[in-house]
């Protein structure tokens, strides 16, 4: 490609970056994503090509959990959408703060070569209040924001929140400050452990009520629920069932929550697409539970074993994408936007589109 060269800066924070010819077919959608939004439909995009069949017409953010793609850059700029990196870090490593600002430095630069708007911060890793590690973790973001506000006009800091702010999987962190030091914390509604009486029971991934009372303790701490975008999941989970009890409760072999009241280890991920391959020809079919406001079903597998699955579709999206509404939350997004079938199979579209639709009632 002729006159393809690279301009060579020196940021503020003492970094250099070299930017590569812009890769769009139109320079201008290499420019930032400058302009705010009133509500969020965040997607984290993890593999393959299918984020061209995502609805451009909702999404505001794509998070970059897959490898760098620039016709992806230029096609969610092209939408009006931010396009960010992931930031996974090890805590401890980031305690020393010449070494929290040489990474931080070194995101900016990457975000900055790669014509992207900011950051999606997954920390996801467990910190004890009151130590070094948790103060560093707040001092990680608010620097993290800082430094991307100033290089990058526009750009976008944001936090993954475990779907309740009071330690769960033994991150004890300040949510508060780093709601209020970030842009807004997505909010990862799933993986929610059962209820502790009911823990040898199969059940939904993303209970309503448990889900709406994890919302009522951020905002309980005083964080605007402006800074609140919800995580639902395009997934569930496939339990195998010892045994099959009155009112079609799925009873598990192992229950370790006795001794990790958070791991969720006793069933499988499943992706949306899967689930909808597997229900029709299941022994159940589709099943509604009014309680916790989630589809099931069952099936067998080859070796006769009986299978639950739990999962979220448009009914159970719906219901909390209204309550997103009402509480004045900052958006909606999904874990993950390609697990849907994007196939030209027209069965498969309609499913596709209705998953869609439901984040946006
Ligand atoms: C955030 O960082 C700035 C310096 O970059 C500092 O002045 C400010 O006190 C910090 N805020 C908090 C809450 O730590
Ligand atoms: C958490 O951050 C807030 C600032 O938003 C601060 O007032 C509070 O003291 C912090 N909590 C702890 C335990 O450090
Ligand atoms: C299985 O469930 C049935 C019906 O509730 C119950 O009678 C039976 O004791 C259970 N079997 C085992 C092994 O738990
Ligand atoms: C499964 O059943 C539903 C409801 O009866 C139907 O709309 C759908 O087309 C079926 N899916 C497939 C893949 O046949
Ligand atoms: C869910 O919450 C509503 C409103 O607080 C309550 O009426 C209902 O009984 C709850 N349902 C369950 C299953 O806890």
């Amino acid at each position: 490609m002729g006159g393809m060269s690279a301009v060579c800066l020196i940021l503020m924070i003492g970094a250099a970056v070299c930017l590569a010819a812009c890769p769009c077919s139109d320079p201008a959608l290499c420019d930032p994503i400058q302009h705010s939004r009133d509500s969020e439909v965040y997607v984290f995009h993890v593999s393959g090509k299918s984020w061209k069949l995502y609805d451009w017409s909702k999404v505001t953010t794509v998070a970059l959990f897959a490898p760098y793609d620039p016709e992806l850059m230029c096609f969610a700029h092209s939408k009006g959408a931010r396009f960010v990196l992931t930031g996974d870090v090890s805590v401890k490593e980031i305690v020393d703060p010449k070494q929290r600002s040489a990474w931080i430095a070194g995101k900016v630069n990457l975000a900055k070569t790669q014509y992207m708007d900011g950051i999606n911060l997954d920390i996801e890793q467990p910190i004890l209040p009151h130590t070094p590690e948790y103060y560093a973790l707040t001092d990680l973001v608010n620097e993290t924001t800082e430094a991307f506000h100033r290089e990058i006009p526009g750009s976008q800091v944001t936090f993954d929140a475990t779907w309740n702010p009071n330690c769960v999987a033994m991150r004890c962190y300040n949510y508060s400050a780093i709601a209020e030091l970030s842009d807004f914390l997505f909010v990862m509604s799933y993986d929610e452990p059962p209820p502790i009486w009911n823990k040898c029971i199969a059940g939904a991934n993303a209970p309503f009520n448990q889900t709406i009372t994890g919302y009522q303790q951020f905002i309980n701490l005083g964080i605007d629920p402006k800074k609140l975008v919800m995580g639902v999941p395009w997934y569930g989970y496939d339990y195998v069932c010892l045994n099959l009890t009155e009112g079609n409760k799925c009873e598990m072999g192992k229950c370790s929550f006795q001794w990790d009241p958070y791991s969720y280890a006793e069933g499988n991920q499943v992706g949306y697409m899967t689930i909808m391959k597997q229900v029709n020809s299941s022994l159940t079919g589709r099943l509604w539970d009014d309680v916790q406001k989630a589809a099931l079903f069952n099936y067998k597998d080859t070796e006769g074993k009986i299978h639950q699955v739990w999962y979220d579709d448009p009914e159970s999206i719906t219901l909390k994408a209204t309550y997103v509404k009402k509480l004045g939350l900052r958006g909606i997004g999904m874990w993950h936007g390609d697990v849907l079938d994007y196939s030209d199979d027209p069965v498969a579209q309609e499913q596709t589109k209705a998953m869609w639709k439901a984040l946006t009632p």
